[in-house]
Order: structure tokens, then C-alpha cells, then sequence
């Protein structure tokens, strides 16, 4: 007989944990017919030996071990495309979330109607249990933000417990982004009509065994998966978080500048006597800001594909050097808009035309830079 509900148990090296989970939910879920999938992606640790072994006891266990593909996101749509019930819950394989509201959970869908039901930890009645302030502040901040982004009134849009009817997963899972740790989010997003939703508190309990998969990334990528679900259609995340690093460099620029003044930086000599003296201040904004654009572009924008350790003296050459280019560049295209473009012999050009001539100059440079980067400075290649 079908299954109502499927569980969805994505896991990577948590051999000690699994079996304990397993044997919990099977007894949670005793009342109902139910199957559950474990998706492992070839843990180290043999998880998936581990899985096959308790297929003995837990009859109604099916086993994924993927060798090719990583990612938790992947993994939750691998079980689901597998998956024989009308419902399916994914689930974290740590113990960390409640097994106690699965039956709650079966009800949120099946009785009450709700697409989509969250196990959440801050509504009333839901906790973090205990949790260093970093990561509080880190998963409110993020789901602030979420909220903002999706227009969707959830309290934890980030949580990696929730049930799914599964009409709601055939509707959106071709439009979904496989990447990444956000998969709920992708269905908050995704789906055409209005989601019913309900929220089921617990309390998150902390890890016992094994460590979280999770890194410091885990802001980024959630926020490069916002941007995206928003804004994906029609520009890349990625250009703007890095639009978003050149706004910060203006501020450093502008900083960096002041603080020249202030330490009295003199005038330096160009050598060439046509262009007379440049300011010191001036030039010291520009390498602070070159600088502090490299590192957040290196630690934010360009993550995955980052530069490590002493690589980073490499990275940041390549990078100063298309700064350089896109420079020249900037003052090029002003020169070939106001000489060439907009020129005027009777009258020299209205202040508006040369401002429009800058702003096209400084976009044509903005978009050489970011093209440059990605391609020469930041390729996958370079990383490591
Ligand atoms: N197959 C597979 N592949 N499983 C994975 C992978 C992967 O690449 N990465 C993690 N997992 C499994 C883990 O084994 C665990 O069962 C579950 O996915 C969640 O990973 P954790 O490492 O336990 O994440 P967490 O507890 O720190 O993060 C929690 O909070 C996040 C943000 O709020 C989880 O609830 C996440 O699901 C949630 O997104
Ligand atoms: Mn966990």
C-alpha cells in the first residue's frame, strides 16, 4: 500500500546519528503508513552502509547513495523525486529536529488544508534551545531579510524542517535552483498562488554527534538565493553583490581620502609635465578602496571561487590591474562621448551632458570590471 507521508532524511556523515532519527520517526509515525528516504551523498563516514543495514529493522527505509553531486538541496529533491507519498517532510538526520510533531505536521496538510507547514523555532512555544549568539543573530538577521525579500509572513523561512503536499512539489520543482542549503525558500518563492502555510512550534535541540555541514558562507549563499529568487530573472546575484561591494568602496574611497588630508599627504610628482602634481589623499582613497574591494569580493562575492591563503597577493595583482584598465577605460569613454558623441563646436557641452557622459562612462566601467573579474580574476581555476 502507498505511503501518505514521505520523510526525507538528506545525510552526509552522520553514521552515529541515523540510526537513532530512524528509529524515533518510525515510532512518531506509528499511527501512519509512511516511508523514509535516506539521501546520502557517499558520506565518508559509510552512512550509507549504515542506512542499509537498518533496512532490517525499518522495513519501510529505502536508501539513496549518491557519488556523483553534492549538496543538500539536491539531495531533499532526489528523495522527493523518488518519493511514493502525497505528502513528504524533509528533516535534518541529527536529532536535531523534533520527531514529536510529525503527526502535527500530517495534520497541518492532510486535515487543515495547508500547502506547506514549517516546523519553526521562534513562533510561541518554539525555541532555539542552545545556540551561540553568532548564529541567533546570523538566522534572525536572515530571516529578516527573507521576509522582506519573499513578502511571504513566516517566522523561519531558513528552517530545514518542513512538510510539503506534494502537488505543491510537482507544480514548482523545475523551477527550483538544486544549489545550496535553501530549499524551502525555494518553495515559499516559487510556487504561482498563494501558499497556505502553517508554522508548528519545537524546540531545536543542539548536536550530539558529528559537526554541522554548515560554513560561513551560509549568509551569502542565502542571500545571493534571495536576490536571485527576486531579482534572478532579470540580473545576476552575483553582479549585485558586486554593485553592492562598490558602493562600499566609495565609502573607503571617500575615508581613505580624509584621512590623507588629515595626515597632510603631499601632492606627488607625475613626472610628466603636462599632467603637473597629483593629490596624495586622493590616490591613497583609491588604493584603500582597490584593496578593501578585492577582500570583500574575495570573501562575499566570489566565495566559492575565492583565493586562499598567499594565493590572495596573486589575486589582488590581477584584480589591481583590471581596476587599472577599467580606469582608463572610464576616462576613454568620457573623452569619446564628450569629444566624439555629444560634441558640440559652438558651445561647450551644459553640465547635465557632461554628468550623463560620466554616469555612461562610470557603467561601462562598472560592467568591464565585473565581466573582467569574473572571468580573469576570479575563474574557477584560480581557487585554492
Ligand atoms: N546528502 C547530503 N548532502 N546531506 C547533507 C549535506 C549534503 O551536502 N549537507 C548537509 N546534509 C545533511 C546533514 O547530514 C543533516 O542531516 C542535514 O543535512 C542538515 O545539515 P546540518 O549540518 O545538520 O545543518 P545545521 O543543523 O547546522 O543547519 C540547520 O539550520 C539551517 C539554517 O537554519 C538545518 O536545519 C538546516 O536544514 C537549516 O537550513
Ligand atoms: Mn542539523
Amino acid at each position: 500500500m502507498k505511503p501518505i507521508v514521505s520523510i526525507i532524511l538528506p545525510t552526509y556523515n552522520e553514521s552515529e546519528n541515523l540510526p537513532i532519527a530512524a528509529e524515533r520517526i518510525s515510532q512518531s509515525l506509528s499511527d501512519f503508513k509512511h516511508e523514509i528516504i535516506v539521501v546520502d551523498d557517499d558520506s565518508p563516514d559509510h552512512t550509507w552502509q549504515v542506512a542499509e543495514n537498518l533496512k532490517r529493522r525499518i522495513p519501510q527505509l529505502k536508501v539513496v547513495r549518491r557519488l556523483s553531486g553534492k549538496g543538500l538541496s539536491s539531495a531533499v529533491l532526489t528523495g522527493m523525486g523518488i518519493a511514493e507519498g502525497d505528502l513528504f517532510v524533509v528533516m535534518d538526520s541529527d536529532l536535531q529536529h523534533d520527531e514529536q510533531i510529525l503527526p502535527e505536521m500530517i495534520r497541518s496538510l492532510n486535515d487543515r488544508g495547508n500547502d506547506l507547514c514549517l516546523g519553526t523555532r521562534y513562533t510561541k512555544g518554539g525555541s532555539t534551545g542552545k545556540w551561540s549568539l553568532v548564529r541567533v543573530l546570523v538566522s534572525r538577521f536572515g530571516n529578516t531579510l527573507a521576509r522582506w525579500i519573499l513578502r511571504q509572513d513566516v517566522s523561519d523561512p531558513m528552517s530545514g524542517y518542513f512538510g510539503i503536499k506534494k502537488d505543491l512539489y510537482s507544480e514548482v520543482k523545475n523551477n527550483i535552483n538544486p544549489r545550496g542549503f535553501k530549499i524551502l525558500l525555494e518553495f515559499l518563492a516559487r510556487g504561482s498562488k498563494d501558499l497556505k502555510v502553517e508554522e508548528i512550534p519545537y524546540t531545536f535541540r543542539t548536536r550530539i554527534h558529528g559537526e554541522t555541514k554548515l560554513d560561513n558562507s551560509v549568509l551569502r549563499n542565502f542571500l545571493v538565493a534571495l536576490l536571485d529568487i527576486r531579482y534572478g530573472k532579470w540580473i545576476s546575484p552575483t553582479f549585485l553583490l558586486y554593485a553592492l561591494v562598490g558602493a562600499t568602496g566609495i565609502i573607503v574611497n571617500l575615508g581613505g581620502f580624509l584621512v590623507g588630508e588629515f595626515l597632510g599627504f603631499p601632492d606627488l610628482n607625475t613626472g610628466i609635465s603636462y599632467a603637473g602634481t597629483i593629490s596624495g589623499s586622493v590616490l591613497l582613497g583609491i588604493e584603500l578602496s582597490v584593496l578593501s574591494n578585492f577582500l570583500f569580493n574575495n570573501y562575499f562575492t566570489f566565495y566559492e571561487r575565492r583565493f586562499q591563503s598567499w594565493n590572495a597577493a596573486k589575486g589582488f595583482l590581477i584584480f589591481h590591474s583590471v581596476s587599472l584598465f577599467s580606469l582608463v577605460l572610464q576616462l576613454g569613454c568620457y573623452q569619446f562621448l564628450t569629444k566624439v558623441v555629444f560634441s558640440n563646436d559652438s558651445h561647450s557641452l551644459s553640465i547635465s551632458v557632461k554628468l550623463l557622459c560620466d554616469f555612461l562612462s562610470i557603467g561601462a566601467s562598472l560592467i568591464s570590471n565585473y565581466f573582467l573579474n569574473s572571468n580573469l580574476t576570479w575563474t574557477k581555476a584560480t581557487r585554492k
